[in-house]
């Protein structure tokens, strides 16, 4: 079913590698609901991925951004501007990736090099992003940014590694941001707290299935899909919620304010 929520909206969303990836689903529904955007990612997964195959189904263009680079990512908004038309409405960060997780180096002896890189690809990425568009005013009033969490921030998941201390600074960043950007611009500014789903990114992370099947067990309505994110995300870039800004919205099923379930006891 489509509304028409982002008919006139122009937007970029970065971090589609594949079709499981949040952000392919993100942009399927966002060209649903009549946007118009262009796609993000680094260049290696440029290479590695089939975005361009997406590209093409919904007729826009792919422009090569490393979300680490300020150089790269002021090409990326002046390119998206000049081939959209305008200033942009809504930005989906959709980016993360941790080289002592994909190592499998136990958080106790992290390498701090690469913890380093985690950060900057996984949290400083969206100041990044944040800052250029706030110093070139890319980004048209009532904006919506919106970066995808999850709750390791909060809550301790062994495997998570360094990727929680990521997702601290980025759910961070979004308020801190938040202020500043609202008040220049009434930019609003969120980060949605995904359930795990199964995307390259969340597969390499070790025992995924095991926490999977134990959020899905744990939450009354089960874990939320990616395609159900998609359709929360579509809210959050539309006008109908205009007034949410700052949040960490967790986007699980209810799993992160149930104790225990009956699923889980049996
Ligand atoms: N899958 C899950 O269980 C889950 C749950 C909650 C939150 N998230 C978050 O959702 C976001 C998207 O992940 P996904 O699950 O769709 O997996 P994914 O692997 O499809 O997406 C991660 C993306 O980050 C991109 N990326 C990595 N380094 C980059 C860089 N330097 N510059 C630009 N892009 C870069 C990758 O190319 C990839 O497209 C991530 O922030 C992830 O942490 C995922």
């Amino acid at each position: 079913m489509n509304y028409n929520l982002l008919k006139g909206k122009r937007g970029i969303i970065t971090g589609a590698l594949d079709e499981r990836s949040l952000a392919w689903k993100i942009a399927k529904r966002a060209h649903d609901e009549g946007a118009i955007f262009t796609l993000s990612n680094a260049p290696v997964a440029l290479r590695m991925g089939s975005l361009q195959k997406l590209a093409s189904t919904i007729n826009t263009e792919v422009i090569p951004a490393d979300a680490t680079s300020v150089v790269e990512i002021e090409e990326l908004y002046k390119k998206s501007i000049e081939l959209l038309g305008g200033k942009i409405d809504f930005i989906l960060h959709s980016i993360g990736m941790s080289p002592n997780v994909r190592k499998q180096i136990p958080y106790t002896e992290m390498n701090y090099d690469f913890f380093q890189k985690t950060l900057d690809i996984s949290g400083s990425s969206l100041h990044k992003m944040l800052s250029v568009a706030y110093k070139m005013d890319a980004i048209n009033e009532w904006g919506s940014v919106v970066s995808l969490s999850y709750i390791a921030a909060q809550r301790v998941f062994p495997f998570y590694g360094d990727m929680a201390d990521a997702k601290a600074l980025l759910e961070s960043i979004t308020r801190s941001f938040g202020y500043h950007y609202g008040k220049f611009r009434k930019v609003r500014i969120n980060t949605i707290s995904q359930s795990a789903t199964p995307t390259t990114a969340g597969t390499g992370i070790k025992g995924f299935d095991d926490f999977y099947k134990y959020s899905d067990q744990i939450a009354p309505l089960g874990n939320a899909s990616a395609d159900s994110c998609a359709d929360y995300c579509i809210t959050l870039f539309s006008d109908l919620t205009k007034m949410v800004t700052m949040q960490n919205l967790y986007h699980d099923g209810g799993y992160s304010t149930t104790g225990v379930s009956t699923d889980l006891i049996k």
